[in-house]
């Protein structure tokens, strides 16, 4: 698959490394290009990597923050024709550690309503550390990744880059589910300071 990460940050990088492992081809947009080329020079012995200034491709990563969330989807609108949308974001208010009080239902729903019409959105990796996603796996298990979305073949898509890069989808059900996620990617966080490692803890189902 060609997948597009924007944001090169933890979580662009992160995704990016697995993606990559799986075999798949990346493509990094940044606020800049330098950014974005810099991580791609970082990561180009991992796989096909590659900088640009747009979006393409089957996939596109929204690794920003929340908030900037819309605004990439509604400055990309018309290259995202076809893609699948996947959504990592917690929108938490870091500097108070809280969630946003703003948010109606989920922060994934809002992006889908800014996304064009039959853009599907997927909710995915939002309940993960940025270190766990770097190697996909906490304590030789591979990392759990809930998923939640409206359109079933958008979310096989996503199951299929995250199988493909070592970890374990798990299905959560309808995009309505990310409001949960979000809470439990929110709770994650605050729970932290119970670790001598933090954010180095997987959310993790086992059966
Ligand atoms: N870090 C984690 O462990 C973790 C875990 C789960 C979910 N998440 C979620 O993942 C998202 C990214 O987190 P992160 O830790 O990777 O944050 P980060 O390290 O601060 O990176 C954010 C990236 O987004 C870029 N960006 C901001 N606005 C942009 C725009 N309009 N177009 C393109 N790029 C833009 C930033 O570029 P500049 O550097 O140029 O500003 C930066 O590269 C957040 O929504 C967060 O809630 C993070």
């Amino acid at each position: 698959m060609n997948v597009t990460i924007v944001g090169t940050g933890n979580m662009g990088r992160a995704i990016a490394t697995r993606a990559l492992a799986g075999g798949h081809r990346v493509t990094l947009v940044g606020t800049e290009l330098g950014k974005a080329q810099r991580l791609a020079d970082e990561l180009t012995g991992l796989g096909d990597v590659t900088a640009a200034e747009e979006v393409s491709g089957q996939l596109v990563v929204l690794a920003v923050p929340y908030t900037e969330a819309p605004h990439v989807v509604a400055q990309h609108a018309d290259a995202l024709a076809g893609t699948v949308v996947v959504d990592p974001t917690n929108p938490i208010d870091l500097a108070a550690m809280e969630p946003l009080a703003d948010v109606d239902g989920s922060g994934a729903e809002t992006i889908a309503d800014a996304a064009p019409d039959g853009v599907p959105v997927v909710k995915a990796f939002n309940t993960a550390f940025a270190g766990t996603v770097l190697s996909g796996a906490v304590d030789g298990l591979p990392l759990d990744v809930f998923l939640a979305a409206d359109d079933d073949d958008a979310k096989q898509t996503v199951a299929q880059l995250v199988r493909d890069g070592g970890m374990r989808p798990i299905d959560a059900g309808e995009l309505r589910r990310a409001a949960q996620l979000e809470a439990l990617g929110y709770l994650h966080m605050r729970i932290q300071h119970n670790f001598d490692a933090p954010f180095a803890s997987a959310v993790k189902i086992l059966t």
